[in-house]
């Protein structure tokens, strides 16, 4: 048997297991490497429900061994982006966080590069979400910067979306219509209103109890908000670029506790 072949066999063996646990809403499954090696090997089938993940940036941190032009790293993202678009269910959600490039001060805002490539590879942009956070570097000759951004595409326009799930307190919890056939009726959402567009979600920095040595985590609260909105139970969750896997550090819907898998420990466990 060729090499291809092996590799081919073993990655239709992880597809099975993989739609087979998420089944029996076990734990999640670790492919330990490359996402590009993965996507070689498994078979190109809409398996993944939402595609969430933070993309290395480019910008020299220690998993990063070289910084590369910046085309050079978007053709890279561009080659896996095109490789992970036929795993996604016609009814999936692509979600790509991604933060700033700065060079000689010079600020280039990762989200417009990415987005050309999403756009001519068909999918739909339903939100560009500021996640707006309180920690990061300082600047003297430019106003800090202080959001990232989070691209939310579809492959289609029938998606899921399960705003129930995902909504926050009011901001005038008890309001009344004071006009109108409505007058004296409560004008909220009874579950609460859309989270809207604008994030204030804190980054993991410092002493956050969810930090480990990990240089760039994303919270907990953040990944969880995505996953319960744009999946339904028993969906299968796909973070190309994940080393410390914090959707797994809450009860996914299976309401199964999960286990981590990485070398990185937090501050505390909760
Ligand atoms: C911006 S961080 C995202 C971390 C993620 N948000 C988390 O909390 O675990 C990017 C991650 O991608 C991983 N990475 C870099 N190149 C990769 C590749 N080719 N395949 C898979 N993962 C990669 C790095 O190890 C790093 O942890």
């Amino acid at each position: 048997m060729s090499q291809n072949t092996t590799k081919r066999a073993r990655g239709v063996k992880l597809t099975d297991r993989l739609i087979a646990r998420n089944m029996r809403f076990d734990t999640p499954l670790i492919w330990k490497g490359k996402v590009e090696d993965f996507l070689e090997v498994i078979p190109r089938t809409p398996v993944f429900k939402l595609i969430v993940t933070s993309p290395p940036y480019n910008i020299g941190k220690r998993y990063e061994k070289e910084t590369k032009r910046l085309d050079e790293y978007l053709a890279t993202h561009r080659r896996v982006i095109q490789d992970l678009i036929p795993r996604l269910q016609p009814t999936g959600s692509v979600c790509w966080q991604v933060g700033t490039f700065v060079s000689n001060g010079e600020i280039l805002p990762l989200d417009f590069e990415f987005h050309q490539i999403f756009r001519e590879l068909g999918l739909r942009l339903r939100n560009r979400i500021i996640w707006r956070f309180g920690h990061g570097l300082h600047s003297r000759r430019r106003f800090r910067g202080r959001y990232e951004v989070i691209l939310w595409y579809t492959k289609s326009n029938d998606y899921t979306f399960n705003l129930d799930a995902v909504r926050i307190p009011s901001k005038y919890p008890g309001k009344r219509s004071y006009k109108g056939k409505k007058k004296g009726a409560y004008s909220g959402h009874p579950l609460g209103k859309n989270p809207e567009d604008v994030w204030d979600i804190p980054n993991v920095k410092g002493n956050h109890v969810e930090k480990t040595d990990h240089p760039c985590q994303f919270p907990v609260g953040l990944i969880e908000r995505l996953v319960l909105a744009l999946t339904n139970p028993g969906d299968i969750v796909f973070d190309p670029y994940a080393e410390l896997l914090q959707y797994q550090q809450f009860r996914l819907r299976s309401h199964q506790p999960v286990e981590q898998d990485s070398p990185h420990k937090p501050n505390q466990q909760n």
